[in-house]
């Protein structure tokens, strides 16, 4: 099959011929109509996690897909051939951006019948990413304050609906052409981080969930009232600054659920949450794909397309 693929760390993307993902039990094999890409993709190319999460080679990019199921493993509950489905495949089975990717039954969910493959695509990983940072792990309740950082990108687009769908009071920080862009998804504050602190503005927060680390994770201390909660998904509290400040700090890495994304894309369907999504490129054009998202401002997600073979199992070629 076709598949947007590297064949050593740092090595440019390209499309290549490899092997359909074989069949197990477990799993489903899926064919892909559209994938979305992540920072975590390009980490992972560049080696920055190899010793927590290495790769094999060719590695084919990609976590987040929506496609129909064409192969389904003896132990699989969850869906049947013909279904259309999304999921955020684990580390083994990464490969989302290739005609066929192998999925576990346990972590796909039906896709919202009211979205597109291409919009379903663009949700699991940042979504359910959202999802565990304010509900799992933030446990954000109605009438809570919560400054979500990076409104206007693919975590936090999703993170400002569903924190406006609890019934939160939000904060949320991005670049001044973003402001309406965050204000429709339901911040009820906006500080435009190229001119404004947004540690001089706020005070008394329940929450505050970071995907920016550093120093922006540093001052957002400030921000949240004693017994506060910090969680992030960028770094690590290394100043020990939670108990200088008297609040909880977690970091966590999201985790594949095909439950969770289920109830997220009912959800979804209610109208509640939607994706946003900034640019459409075809899987041809994986590499410059990854190039708008390395640049760091992108707005929502990035969707890539694969093409009508893959849509038609009869007449793909794996
Ligand atoms: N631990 C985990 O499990 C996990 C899961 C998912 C993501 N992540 C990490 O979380 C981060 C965000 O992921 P993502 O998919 O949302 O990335 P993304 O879509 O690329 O986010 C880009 C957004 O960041 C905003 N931004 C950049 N600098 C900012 C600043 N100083 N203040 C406020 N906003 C700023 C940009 O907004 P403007 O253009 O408006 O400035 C842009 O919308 C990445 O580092 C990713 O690796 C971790």
């Amino acid at each position: 099959m076709n598949a947007a693929i590297i064949t050593a760390y740092e090595a440019p993307i390209t499309i290549g011929r490899v092997d359909t993902p074989a069949l197990t039990g477990d799993s489903v094999l899926i064919a892909v109509h559209a994938a979305s890409i992540n920072p975590i993709d390009d980490i992972l190319r560049l080696g920055k996690m190899k010793d927590v999460m290495p790769l094999t080679f060719p590695h084919v990019m990609g976590y987040d897909v929506s496609g129909v199921v064409v192969a389904v493993g003896a132990d699989v509950t969850q869906c049947a051939l013909g279904d259309a489905v999304f999921a955020r495949p684990s580390q083994n089975d990464a490969g989302a951006i290739a005609e066929f990717a192998r999925v576990k039954g346990s972590e796909l969910a039906m896709k919202p019948a009211t979205l597109s493959h291409a919009q379903a695509a663009s949700v699991p990983l940042a979504g359910l990413t959202a999802w565990q940072a304010l509900i799992t792990r933030g446990k954000l309740k109605a009438g809570d304050k919560v400054l979500i950082h990076a409104g206007s990108g693919g975590v936090g687009s999703f993170a400002i609906q569903i924190a406006k769908h609890i019934g939160a009071h939000i904060a949320t920080t991005c670049s001044g052409h973003n402001i309406d862009l965050v204000k429709r998804l339901g911040a009820d504050v906006v500080i435009d981080h190229t001119t404004d602190a947004f540690d001089q503005q706020l005070s008394d927060y329940d929450l505050v969930f970071d995907m920016l680390g550093g120093e922006t994770m540093a001052r957002s201390f400030t921000v949240l009232k004693p017994g506060g909660t910090m969680i992030s998904i960028k770094g690590q509290d290394t100043e020990n600054l939670a108990k200088k400040f008297g609040v909880h700090f977690e970091w966590f890495l999201m985790e594949p659920d095909g439950a969770m994304l289920g109830e997220l894309g009912a959800l979804i369907d209610t109208g509640a949450v939607q994706p946003v999504i900034g640019k459409t490129f075809t899987m041809e054009q994986s590499a410059a794909a990854y190039e708008e998202l390395a640049n760091g401002h992108s707005v929502g997600k990035i969707v890539v397309t694969i093409s009508d073979s893959a849509a038609n199992p009869e007449t793909s070629r794996p």
